[in-house]
């Protein structure tokens, strides 16, 4: 039988998101139902609804998530009623190209679900990142849902499963930020702090923050950073390199996605460092650099798309670190609110208010 549930809807762009009842079938093969129990806002979402996404409207946000199996499709195996776990939109598909070269986390052919969740009118609603998890229930693929240990509280484990993720993995994943590195981070919003706290996991001795915002500067402390710098006055690049022994970082990390702050990243970084763009940039945005900077400083600039991560193997073991108090993702939650103030949360989004602002349902 399907379910009916609440969900938030992007109906068209840029309207206020609304609160609808939708309806969300059994799971069919391959599949999973699940009662979503936190789940964070995300720019992305903000995206969705302005239209700078897609136009497959209306929208059915939320993708940010964690929760517990209801249901599960007849040939699910992997997966039982009751699971705790993270909904990941990497559901790898084991036989890419990339797959098959042992580089899933690299999947060029993810998939969900393959039935949609409905309007009460029959309207098809796409999901958010094939997920849609600002709703009491909804359907993925079984390959989206990722164990992890069920003593996580779901508003900490859900960060998981998108922007924390992205920072975390730009760092350990993408930059390979290791021992005794010097890294920068350019923007320490939620992606940016968790970089900075994947540096520090990583064991890197210095961690240079870089904001234009103070108060996102004292949270970067708390998270790992040894030097802050604010850019409103300061030369960024000079800054860095100073803090590095007038050399630059080993990885620079840019968690904005614009243009200037790109070139920061570029120039900040030591002779063979590592550029990593985890911050995602507009179709518009141009960039012009001298070509021969590329070639003299060696070294590799790459971008990180959702932290490089493979979720069935980097989701539990973060979860484990934070049960053992060594990953600070309970900090990364600044509030916890209801299903009908999405709105409220991309408004205070705009204001720097807030690392994460995360949808609680009620058990
Ligand atoms: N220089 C330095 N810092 C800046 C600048 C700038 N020119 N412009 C903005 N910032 C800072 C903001 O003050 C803020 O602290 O960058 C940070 C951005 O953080 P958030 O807006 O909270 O965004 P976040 O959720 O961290 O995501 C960052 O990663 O996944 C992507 O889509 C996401 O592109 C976004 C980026
Ligand atoms: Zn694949
Ligand atoms: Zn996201």
């Amino acid at each position: 039988m399907s379910v009916q549930v609440q969900g938030v809807v992007a109906r068209g762009k840029g309207l206020p998101v609304s609160l609808e009842t939708i309806v969300v079938p059994d799971p069919g093969p391959g599949e999973a139902r699940v009662t979503v129990q936190a789940c964070g806002v995300c720019h992305t979402d903000l995206h969705y609804r302005e239209g700078a996404i897609n136009d497959a409207f209306p929208f059915l946000l939320g993708h940010e998530a964690a929760g517990v199996v209801e249901s599960v499709g007849p040939d699910v195996t992997d997966l039982a009623v009751g699971d705790y776990v993270i909904l990941n939109w990497r559901a790898v598909c084991g036989s890419c190209r990339a797959c098959l070269r042992g580089r899933p986390q690299y999947c060029f052919s993810t998939f969900n679900a393959t039935q949609r969740m409905t309007l009460l009118d029959g309207t098809e609603l796409s999901p958010a990142l094939g997920i849609g998890a600002f709703a009491e229930m909804t359907l993925v693929a079984a390959g989206q849902c990722t164990k992890v240990d069920p003593a996580a509280p779901p508003e900490v484990a859900g960060l998981l499963g998108c922007g924390v993720m992205a920072g975390l993995g730009a760092a350990l994943n993408t930059g390979n930020v290791t021992r005794g590195d010097t890294v920068a981070v350019i923007g320490c919003g939620g992606v940016g702090d968790a970089a900075i706290a994947g540096a520090r996991l990583a064991g890197a001795r210095t961690i240079v923050a870089v904001d234009i915002d103070d108060r996102k500067l004292e949270k970067a402390v708390h998270f790992g950073a040894t030097h802050t710098v604010n850019s409103t006055n300061v030369d960024a690049v000079e800054a860095i390199r100073e803090a590095t022994g007038g050399f630059g970082a080993d990885v620079v990390i840019e968690a904005i996605g614009r243009p200037e702050t790109y070139e920061q990243a570029f120039f900040a970084r030591d002779l063979a460092g590592t550029v990593v763009l985890v911050g995602v940039p507009s179709p518009d945005m141009r960039i012009d650099l001298p070509l021969i900077e590329f070639f003299g400083r060696g070294g590799a600039l790459k971008s990180s798309w959702y932290g490089d991560c493979l979720p069935s193997r980097d989701f539990p073991m973060l979860v484990d670190l934070y049960l053992q108090g060594r990953l600070p993702l309970q900090d990364f939650v600044s509030e916890t609110i209801g299903i009908g103030d999405v709105e409220a949360a991309f408004e205070k989004m705009h204001h720097g208010d807030v690392l994460r602002s995360v949808v609680k349902f009620d058990a």
